[in-house]
């Protein structure tokens, strides 16, 4: 029984997102989307507990995945959920630096357990949650990238102009 974590700021989910977890749904026995808690140097838009509650509301296709989210180390979390593997997407070559730079300090940190690198479908290549965020919230367009939650809440959030720190 192989438990993986597949963890992230998810601030929002994306299809993206979606994606890399049904490929790892369909290659471990259990996933578990584990939502960091941190939200201050990133400068969320959203909190952790709706972060989580975006992704849960999308779980329903994949049977073998919960949601939860963690404080701390995440060797540390991947260790009380036993978990043996770290899910990552990656995308285009950019991610590749800071990817590389994370699985290396967990390995250090933890050498037994290992990141696993998933592509998502070519279509999500070139996004990420900030620019998707940028688009959805700077004006009148929006985009085909987020599951219906999410967008239905990126429009609330421009209707009513929170003003959104987008530094
Ligand atoms: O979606 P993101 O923002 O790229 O996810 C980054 C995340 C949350 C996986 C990473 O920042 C993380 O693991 N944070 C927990 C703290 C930690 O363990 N830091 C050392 C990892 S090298």
């Amino acid at each position: 029984m192989t438990t993986a974590l597949y963890p992230g700021t998810f601030d929002p989910v994306t299809k993206g997102h979606l994606d890399v977890l049904g490929r790892a749904c369909s290659l471990f026995d259990e996933i578990i989307v584990a939502v960091s808690e941190e939200n201050n140097s990133k400068n969320t838009l959203f909190d952790a507990d709706s972060r989580v509650r975006l992704v849960e509301e999308n779980l329903y296709p994949y049977s073998n995945a919960t949601v939860e989210s963690f404080s701390g180390l995440l060797v540390d979390y991947a260790l009380k959920k036993k978990a043996s593997v770290l899910v990552r997407g990656l995308r285009a070559v950019s991610d590749f630096e800071y990817e590389f730079q994370m699985a290396q300090m967990n390995r250090h940190l933890d050498s037994s357990l290992e990141t696993v690198f998933l592509m998502p479908n070519e279509k999500y290549f070139y996004t990420s949650s900030q620019l998707i965020k940028q688009v959805h919230l700077f004006g009148e367009r929006e985009t085909d990238l987020v599951p219906e939650n999410v967008l239905c809440e990126l429009r609330e959030i421009n209707r009513l102009d929170r003003g959104y720190d987008q530094t």
